[in-house]
């Protein structure tokens, strides 16, 4: 089988995405009705985290174990990741001892430099640029509520980071629309935006959820830009979540927020614990979305 990677977004093509979403649905029916799919039985997955994480650990820890596997978590301060030994090195080692790895960390250019140097796939688990497997679930999660994405509109409330830059792919691949609305000095890139045609950008945050599909925001401050945080709380203030703006949205609209949530920030609470969030399904189907994803990556189509 050839040797693939999961980066980011754009390293899968529609067609891929369509089979891994129908996959994922065929998986999760399997897992409600306690029947076991242990086609990963044997197979070992490495988990790096070198930032927090509750849903991703659990989600991949969890799925491999219902594939049949098992999983290592290693993060920077009890391995030698945290003493300088180069991400290539444990590249090398890995591939010697384990059949797929999961890392979250910084520098998308990390996540590269070890897929570059591995014999078995990689997953980008989130880095400071994309959350892939997050967008993945998300979209499985959007198709399974209210049918195909193609065509669409999502609104992009808040801080132009990985989410953010992960949607503007998917966007593309995918052939929806994404309206994102950042605050001055947090806007999308121009390298995360350069020649993509399914995205439009606003001042206001109630145009870019005017008549959306979909609405979504993320936290004002990520992991690993922390000294910021005093700066952003005032940036942010405009950009919240809240009932007038998903009364502007599409009649039908759902929330989704990829968690940790701060309510009263970027998400008021009567909009996260409302009748149209479905983020308790969006994170659930990490976990259904993420063993389609190991299943493809190991044993390709099935
Ligand atoms: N959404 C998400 O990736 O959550 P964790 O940071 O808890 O893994
Ligand atoms: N944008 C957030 C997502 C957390 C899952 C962060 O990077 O911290």
């Amino acid at each position: 089988m050839t040797l693939r990677h999961y980066l980011q977004f754009k390293d899968f093509s529609r067609d891929d995405f369509e089979y891994l979403f129908e996959r994922a649905r065929l998986i999760k029916e399997k897992f409600k009705r306690y029947e076991p799919h242990h086609v990963l039985f044997d197979r070992t997955l490495v988990m790096i985290f070198e930032k927090a994480s509750t849903r991703t650990r659990l989600s991949f820890e969890a799925g491999i174990y219902q594939l049949g596997g098992s999983a290592i978590y290693l993060n920077t301060q009890d391995s030698q990741l945290g003493r300088g030994e180069p991400i290539t090195d444990t590249a090398q080692i890995i591939s010697g001892m384990c059949d797929i790895v999961m890392i979250r960390t910084y520098e998308q250019t990390t996540v590269e430099q070890l897929a570059a140097a591995s014999r078995v796939p990689v997953i980008n688990g989130l880095t400071n640029d994309y959350h892939p497997c997050q967008v993945l679930a998300d979209i499985f999660t959007f198709i399974e509520q209210k049918g195909p994405i193609q065509g669409k509109t999502v609104a992009w409330v808040g801080d132009a980071n990985n989410m953010c830059n992960t949607w503007l792919q998917a966007a593309e691949i995918l052939d929806f629309r994404v309206q994102v609305s950042s605050p001055a000095g947090y806007e999308v890139k121009p390298e995360f935006m350069a020649g993509n045609t399914h995205v439009s950008l606003f001042a206001d945050p109630m145009e870019a959820a005017r008549g959306a599909h979909l609405v979504t925001t993320d936290v004002w401050t990520s992991m690993g830009y922390e000294a910021e945080n005093a700066v952003r709380m005032k940036a942010f203030a405009d950009w919240r979540v809240d009932d007038e703006m998903m009364a502007i949205a599409d009649k039908d609209a759902v929330f989704m927020h990829c968690l940790p949530a701060h309510r009263g920030e970027e998400v008021t609470a009567s909009v996260i614990d409302g009748p149209q969030s479905v983020v308790w399904d969006e994170a659930e189907n990490r976990l259904h979305a993420q063993k389609a994803l190991m299943e493809f990556l190991l044993l390709g189509r099935q």
